[in-house]
């Protein structure tokens, strides 16, 4: 069984209030059948924590460092943010690849260490504009899958999550056809495993997150902008709580 996971990437936006507010919001009922996670800025994650110990909200950073500790001014490890009983770390963001100059390399060392210090690591690959007019989609994001599940053992292999967001969806508010994004996941299970869940990032809302959580190989959301508001993440949430469990 996969049970789907709705994870709220907040990027370099948010504050405390809004924190407050999503606490709030997502506190107000109970969740059974979805999972769901929070990955605020990391200088909120102590407050995260705060709020949402011992709820049923899981939450997590939005990278981490490929080292282990030392002079690396400005990073911040694995152990850090198992210190502050984060649950997941998204890694391999393609802002983080664009801006940042992550290579698969780095990347896989991050998996590395994150799976390391206790953490699931949220996979992100996806191909950009460019890419997929030259037909190169499936190429480009077997690539990146492999690249990192070939130095996994089958055991770290079994915690991985992975999030398909093709560049071009992102904060575009054209997100992928739910069928074509199936396509791809289905390609990503293939080299991965029956139980990876993989998640769909780009433009995802609460109009569109029903139609791509009835695809038979998406298993969840890694949501942007829609993750901002508390009243829309919690409708995407219900909208998916309302859908089942997916039974491979
Ligand atoms: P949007 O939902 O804003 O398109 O962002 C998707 C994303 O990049 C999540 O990691």
């Amino acid at each position: 069984v996969r049970k789907t996971l709705l994870v709220a990437n907040w990027k370099m936006n948010g504050s405390l209030d809004l924190l407050s507010q999503m606490h709030e919001a997502l506190l107000a009922k109970s969740y059974s059948g979805v999972g769901i996670a929070i990955c605020p800025p990391f200088i909120f994650l102590p407050q995260t924590q705060n709020l949402f110990k011992d709820s049923q909200i899981a939450y997590g950073a939005q990278d981490v460092s490929d080292q282990d500790n030392g002079a690396y001014t400005g990073q911040i490890s694995a152990k850090m943010l198992s210190q502050l009983a984060c649950d997941y770390v998204i890694i391999g963001h393609s802002e983080r690849r664009q801006y940042c100059g992550e290579t698969d390399k780095i990347i896989a060392a991050k998996c590395q260490r994150a799976l390391d210090a206790g953490l699931v690591p949220i996979l992100c690959v996806g191909e950009n504009a460019t890419q997929k007019q030259n037909g190169e989609t499936e190429a480009i994001v077997l690539s990146q899958v492999r690249s990192v599940v070939d130095s996994l053992t089958t055991e770290q292999l079994e915690k991985l999550v992975i999030a398909y967001e093709p560049i071009w969806a992102i904060g575009t508010g054209l997100a992928a056809n739910p069928l074509d994004a199936n396509k791809v996941h289905e390609l990503i299970r293939k080299a991965s495993l029956q139980t990876t869940r993989i998640l769909y990032g780009g433009s995802a809302n609460a109009e569109n997150i029903r139609e791509f959580l009835m695809q038979p190989n998406i298993d969840g959301a890694l949501i942007g902008g829609a993750a901002l508001k508390p009243e829309v993440f919690v409708q995407m949430i219900n909208i998916s709580e309302a859908l089942c469990t997916k039974v491979y």
